[in-house]
């Protein structure tokens, strides 16, 4: 159930009762990272958020942080989004509190880093059923009443690894080319009806995420840098709201977007895949 964990001074907004209340907007992935520094553009914006990740004891934790800053109602709902009973529970709370989605954030995801023959079934298949499968699910079920009411919008995170196939993470960068593509996509169907729809791809960023998906030591974080979660997020956001559809963080992620898009895979993809490679920093030995 969604905790009645409200940090904010919005008595008489609870719930949607057809009076003038502030925006609700449902971010995955907000117990850390890009996600909840997303949470806090959203609230500082006025947005009531519903927060969603596995990690309650974080959500819980952020969420009353985000509350006393921005003075906004919080709501978390512990999900594991890998599965459809995640998706499920997500979409009944949100229901049962009796709110309507107006913005849909999709950043849940997870990587996976090694040689795909190596890599453990499970986590194959655990990581295309959140970058994907809770993906395309969250969207399906909040996307049909934005357009009925003409507002809102969707925000999916994909990576600058949907730009071009990654070997070497090739899971992961298949599942962000899906995010890209399906986005791109919907952003035409909704065109006109007042729905934004855009896609995040940021280049490497600070978070837990590349030791949690074993790649703390791939050579592309040396040879791009990365950006803070709090940067991407705040240029996320912005460019959310203004409108654009493919919001890439940062100018040397965008030439390294334009130069994916422009040049031929047979030099893109070995070129990636020497990027994706493990190296031990200089000194380790
Ligand atoms: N960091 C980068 O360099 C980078 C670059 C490009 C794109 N991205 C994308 O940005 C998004 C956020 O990544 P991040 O860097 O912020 O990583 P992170 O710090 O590891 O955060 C990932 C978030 O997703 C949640 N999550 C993962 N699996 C989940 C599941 N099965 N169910 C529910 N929630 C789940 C995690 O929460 P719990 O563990 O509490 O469930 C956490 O809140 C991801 O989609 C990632 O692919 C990251």
């Amino acid at each position: 159930m969604i905790d009645d964990n409200r940090s904010g001074t919005l008595d008489g907004a609870r719930g949607d009762d057809g009076g003038p209340t502030p925006p609700v907007s449902v971010i995955t992935g907000a117990s850390r990272g890009i996600g909840l520094a997303l949470a806090h553009e959203f609230a500082a914006a006025g947005h009531r958020l519903v927060l969603a990740a596995r990690d309650s004891a974080s959500l819980e934790r952020e969420s009353r942080k985000i509350g006393k800053i921005h003075g906004v109602e919080v709501y978390v709902q512990a999900a594991d989004l890998a599965t459809a009973e995640g998706c499920q529970g997500l979409a009944d709370a949100i229901s049962d509190a009796g709110l309507e989605v107006d913005y849909l954030v999709n950043n849940a995801g997870g990587g996976q880093c090694g040689p795909f023959h190596e890599a453990e079934r499970e986590k194959l298949t655990a990581l295309v059923d959140v970058n994907i499968g809770a993906l395309t699910d969250l969207t399906s079920r909040f996307l049909p009443g934005m357009i009925a009411r003409g507002r809102g919008g969707v925000l999916n995170v994909s990576s600058l690894g949907g730009f071009v196939p990654g070997p070497n993470q090739a899971t992961y960068y298949a599942s962000k080319a899906y995010v890209m593509s399906l986005t791109e996509a919907l952003a035409q169907e909704v065109w006109g009806s007042g729905v934004k729809m855009a896609v995040l791809a940021p280049g490497p960023v600070a978070t837990d995420f590349h030791k949690k998906a074993d790649a703390e030591h791939g050579f592309y974080i040396r040879f791009m840098g990365a950006l803070s979660a709090e940067t991407v997020a705040r240029i996320g956001f912005a460019n959310f709201m203004c409108g654009q559809t493919i919001i890439v963080p940062g100018w040397t992620t965008m030439l390294s977007a334009l130069s994916l898009r422009l040049a031929p895979h047979f030099i893109s993809v070995p070129f990636t895949g020497w990027l994706l490679q493990q190296r031990e920093p200089p000194g380790n030995g």
